[in-house]
């Protein structure tokens, strides 16, 4: 991909300049003067995610309440059905709730127009997921690059933070690589990289290990544990069935059906 296709994706922000955790809640995402308590990144209520199967309707989540803090490590677990990915769907901004409200820093997603809502997505929120969804015919630099050209980060600049983020993830060595010469641990650090890309306040992950052997698995939670550190630790939502996984995050949910049946901290 050239430089002047990339270049086509900045219409997609006009509505914000590129923002780090210690600016976020100016701009688009500016939360109302009366919003409280405190620390609460979402805040979720009666949800439900209706899908229409047919003439059946799927009630992918129902009366779902739920309230994250910032910097908080959250595992979301249940069986196969039970509406992570719709979950995480809705929290990511990628879809609407059928019903309820989601509050990201007191602005609510469902009410945004589709340019807000992708605002949003671009400056708060790094996407990792199981297929880790990197462009075939980039390199790992440009795949991580790539996801500052609507922030309209100039060329010279996404270059160097692209290779300190891979560098980053101990991929220093691979920049010009292909997805395809990397193993799938290596495709995970990169999409972690380009996640970290607009220095996002939420990284929610999607199964992030599933695709994963145990070592690859390790480095890619050992990453986003770094990412906890320091002042301003990035908040980090993650859905999986890997114990493993789970057990490394500080609070639990469980969904059973669509609802939470557990919410417990570790
Ligand atoms: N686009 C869709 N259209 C219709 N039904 C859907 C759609 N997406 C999800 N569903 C249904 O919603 C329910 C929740 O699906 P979801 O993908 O959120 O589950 P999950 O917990 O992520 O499962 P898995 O562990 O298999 O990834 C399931 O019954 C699923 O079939
Ligand atoms: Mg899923």
């Amino acid at each position: 991909m050239t430089d002047e296709e990339l270049e086509t994706d900045r219409e997609l922000d006009t509505d914000g300049e590129l923002r780090g955790p210690e600016t976020t809640g100016t701009g688009a995402a500016q939360p109302p003067a009366t919003f409280d308590p405190p620390g609460i990144l979402y805040e979720l209520r009666q949800i439900e995610r209706r899908y229409q199967r047919g003439s059946t309707p799927v009630l992918a989540l129902k009366s779902l309440d739920l309230d994250i803090r910032a910097g908080e490590f959250l595992s979301i677990e249940g069986p196969s059905g039970s509406g992570k990915s719709t979950l995480l769907q809705l929290l990511g901004g990628l879809d609407v709730a059928t019903a309820g409200t989601i509050r990201l820093d007191g602005q609510e997603l469902g009410s945004c127009r589709d340019k807000s809502l992708t605002a949003i997505r671009s400056q708060q929120i790094g996407f990792v997921f199981q297929q880790f969804n990197l462009i075939p015919t980039l390199t790992a630099l440009e795949n991580v690059a790539i996801a500052m050209v609507p922030h309209h980060v100039r060329r010279a600049d996404r270059v160097a933070r692209a290779t300190e983020l891979l560098e980053g993830v101990g991929l220093g060595q691979r920049l010009d690589h292909l997805p395809s010469r990397l193993s799938g641990g290596e495709q995970q650090r990169v999409a972690i990289a380009r996640a970290l890309a607009n220095r996002p306040r939420v990284i929610i992950a999607d199964e992030p290990t599933g695709n994963l052997d145990s070592e690859s698995a390790n480095d890619v939670l050992g990453l986003l544990e770094e990412l906890q550190t320091g002042d301003q630790p990035v908040t980090i939502i993650v859905a999986t069935h890997d114990p493993e996984v789970a057990g490394r995050a500080r609070r639990r949910v469980r969904l059973r059906d669509g609802a939470v049946v557990e919410d417990v901290a570790a």
